[in-house]
This record gives structure tokens, C-alpha cells and sequence, in this order.
């Protein structure tokens, strides 16, 4: 594998890939493609900009002849597909653009890769496609429930993954992550939205009784996860990345205020988000198997995280205004005015 094609690699997760598999894969071209939509930021790949073996293309991975044109003209031998829609409140709100990404572009990704025989196929799914688990934690061939339309739009994509390689060959693995936090994430899921709004001491929206629970995996472990299935995973496959770090929601936002020395009674428990999964959790012996391990500590991990948003304002501080102030309106003014 010596040209990657990294999709969605100006987003959150697919950016720590393109920054770590730059500088760990020197001899390998690293060719980052995106549509750039609200979630995808250059500002997340300059750590890299400058180096030889990286380069972007603007395209939209639904776009056919877009995607034909990178895989001829940078001779791709394998696809790391990170590209989606990926907030679950926007699919409640418009799924849309969730079945245009997340179940059309993963269709065409896959028709262009086998017409153009690439060696691998890695497609970049969540632990929401297993749904909502009350006991116990999911293995890699349990059945799939997905609850909310990015749920469902992920499940659809991977089922795609699924019919490519038994119906054609393809070589293909799939990587399930579990909630994922970091430097440069698009300040409207729970970690870098509650601690930005936190520093300008605005209202925290916990949703419902906020003790919901979610498994925490730093971005760094997440994008070091996928290049080991990348490169060692079975064919056919797919493998848990689970942080097996299990939260309710309503400490982690407690302890975010608790960083920052903010108050505590910056938090509202709002009107629930709809359909809302209860519990995620996974284990992730299978990826264990092939050599990974994830590094970060929870608790370190998001102390430094909270601190790179403090330390880092330049970078978030211009993405909270435009179209985002109309998504926050939508999202939250009633459930918050409902509560205050
Ligand atoms: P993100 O929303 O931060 O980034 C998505 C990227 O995809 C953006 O750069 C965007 O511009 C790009 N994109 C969207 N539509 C596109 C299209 N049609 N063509 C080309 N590019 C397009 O998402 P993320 O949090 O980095 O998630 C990356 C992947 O990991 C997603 O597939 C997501 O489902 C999965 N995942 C995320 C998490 C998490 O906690 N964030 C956990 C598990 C799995
Ligand atoms: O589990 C993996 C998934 O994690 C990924 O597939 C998704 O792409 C990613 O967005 C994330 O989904 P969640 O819905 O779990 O993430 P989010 O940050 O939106 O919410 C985390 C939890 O916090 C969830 O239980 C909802 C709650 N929450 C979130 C927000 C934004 C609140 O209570 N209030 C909020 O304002």
C-alpha cells in the first residue's frame, strides 16, 4: 500500500489519521479527499501541510467522477474511508445528507475501488450500529440495531462493505470505534461543546437525566487503531475499537466544569435527545489481537484535551459563528428555554 486515499481526512478522526500515517509512513503518499462541509477544516491538517508525501483533493465521495479521478490520478492501492455525516442530533433533524454520505458515498467508494482493483478497502464505522446495550458489551458478530438515522446510515454503508466482499472478493475490513475525544473536534459534540461553552460560562445542555453512558477512546489511540486493521486485519473483518473507559454523561460534563474551575450550576438537564441509546459498550479483544492497545488514560486524556481548547481558541472560536449559530438555535433555544 504505497498511495492511501484517506476520505474525510479534514474531520475530527480522519485528520489524527492523515497526521499520525504522514510522519509514521514517510515512503507512503498520503492523498487526503474531502468535501469539506461544515466538519472538515484544513486549519486540522496544517501540522502536515508542508510535507512531501501529503496532499488534498476537494470532492465529494458520492461524486463518481471525483472519486474516479483521485483513484487515476494518484494510483490508489487502498481507501481509508472516514468520511460522513457524523452528528446524531443534525440526522434527527435532516437525515438527508446522512444517506447521501454515509450509505451512497460508501456505495460509489466501493464501485470505483473494485473497478479500479485496489489492494484494501477500510471503512470507518461506529459502535452505534450495534444500538442501544443494556448489559453486557457488544462482540463483532452481534446483530445490528441501529436507533437514530446516523445509526442506521452507518449500519447501511457497512452492510454495503459486507456485500463487496462476499459478492465480489473485495478486500475490505471494517473498524467500529466507541465515542471519540481529542484535540480539533468540531465544537458541537459533548467534549469540545461543553468545555467552549463552559470557558465563555454559558449554560451546559445535559440531556434528559445525563446518565447516559458512553465508552471514551482518545483520537490518537482511534486513528492508531485503524492503521493496525488497516494493515493486519483479516479480510472480511471487523474489529471493536473500544476505549473501554465507561462514563455517564453527566460526569464527564461535571468534571469538564470541575477543569476548568467553572460552577456547577452551569449545568440544565434539558428535554431529551429523541431515540436516545441509553449505553454504548463494546470489548475490544479482536483488535487486541492484532497488537493494539489503546494508550491514553481517560482521565489524563481529557484533562490535557480540555486544555488544548483553552489553549487553543484561535482554532475553535471562528467555527462557533455562521451556519453554526443557526444549528445551536435549532437545537437548543426551545430545550433550554423550556428549562430556565
Ligand atoms: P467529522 O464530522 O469530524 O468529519 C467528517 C469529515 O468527512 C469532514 O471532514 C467532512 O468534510 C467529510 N465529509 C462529509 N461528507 C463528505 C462527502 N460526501 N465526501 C467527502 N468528504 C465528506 O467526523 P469524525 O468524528 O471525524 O468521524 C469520522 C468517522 O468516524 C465517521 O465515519 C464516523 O462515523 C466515525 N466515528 C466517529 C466517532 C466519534 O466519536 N467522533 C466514533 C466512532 C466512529
Ligand atoms: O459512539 C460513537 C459515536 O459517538 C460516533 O459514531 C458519532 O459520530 C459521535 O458523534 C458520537 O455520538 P454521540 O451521540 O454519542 O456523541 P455526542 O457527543 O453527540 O453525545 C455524547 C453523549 O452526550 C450522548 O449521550 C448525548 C449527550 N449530549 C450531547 C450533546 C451534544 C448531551 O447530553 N448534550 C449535548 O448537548
Amino acid at each position: 500500500m504505497n498511495n492511501i486515499l484517506v476520505t474525510g481526512g479534514a474531520g475530527f478522526i480522519g485528520s489524527a489519521f492523515v497526521r499520525h500515517m504522514v510522519v509514521a509512513y514517510p515512503d507512503c503518499n498520503i492523498i487526503c479527499f474531502d468535501k469539506l462541509t461544515y466538519a472538515g477544516n484544513l486549519d486540522n491538517l496544517l501540522p502536515v501541510s508542508d510535507e512531501e508525501n501529503y496532499r488534498f483533493e476537494r470532492g465529494d465521495i458520492a461524486d463518481r467522477r471525483a472519486v474516479q479521478r483521485a483513484l487515476d490520478d494518484y494510483a490508489i492501492d487502498a481507501i481509508v474511508n472516514f468520511a460522513a455525516e457524523s452528528h446524531v442530533d443534525r440526522s434527527i433533524l435532516d437525515p438527508d445528507a446522512f444517506i447521501h454520505t454515509d450509505v451512497v458515498g460508501v456505495y460509489i467508494l466501493l464501485d470505483e475501488g473494485k473497478k479500479h482493483g485496489i489492494e484494501r478497502f477500510c471503512q470507518v464505522s461506529t459502535d452505534e450500529v450495534y444500538g442501544d446495550i443494556h448489559v453486557g458489551r457488544s462482540i463483532e458478530d452481534d446483530r445490528f440495531l441501529p436507533n437514530s438515522p446516523y445509526a442506521a446510515s452507518k449500519a447501511g454503508g457497512e452492510l454495503m462493505v459486507r456485500a463487496y466482499h462476499v459478492t465480489y472478493g473485495m478486500d475490505t475490513v471494517v473498524t467500529r470505534g466507541s465515542n471519540t475525544y481529542g484535540p480539533y473536534q468540531y465544537p458541537e459534540k459533548l467534549v469540545p461543546f461543553f468545555t467552549t461553552e463552559a470557558m465563555d460560562e454559558r449554560m451546559l445542555p445535559v440531556y434528559g437525566d445525563g446518565k447516559q453512558i458512553r465508552d471514551w477512546l482518545h483520537v490518537d489511540d482511534h486513528a492508531r487503531g485503524v492503521d493496525r486493521i488497516l494493515r493486519f486485519g483479516k479480510p472480511g473483518e471487523a474489529y471493536n475499537l473500544a476505549g473501554e473507559n465507561q462514563r455517564l454523561n453527566i460526569d464527564v460534563t461535571r468534571r469538564i466544569l470541575e477543569l476548568l474551575g467553572k460552577p456547577q450550576s452551569l449545568i440544565r438537564h434539558v428535554p431529551d435527545r429523541e431515540g436516545h441509546d441509553r449505553r454504548y459498550a463494546m470489548t475490544a479483544e479482536k483488535a487486541r489481537s492484532l497488537g493494539w492497545n489503546r494508550q491514553f488514560d481517560f482521565d489524563q486524556g481529557l484533562e490535557a484535551t480540555v486544555r488544548w481548547y483553552q489553549e487553543n481558541e484561535w482554532w475553535w472560536r471562528k467555527l462557533k459563528t455562521g451556519d453554526y449559530l443557526e444549528f445551536y438555535r435549532q437545537q437548543y433555544a426551545d430545550r433550554l428555554e423550556s428549562v430556565s
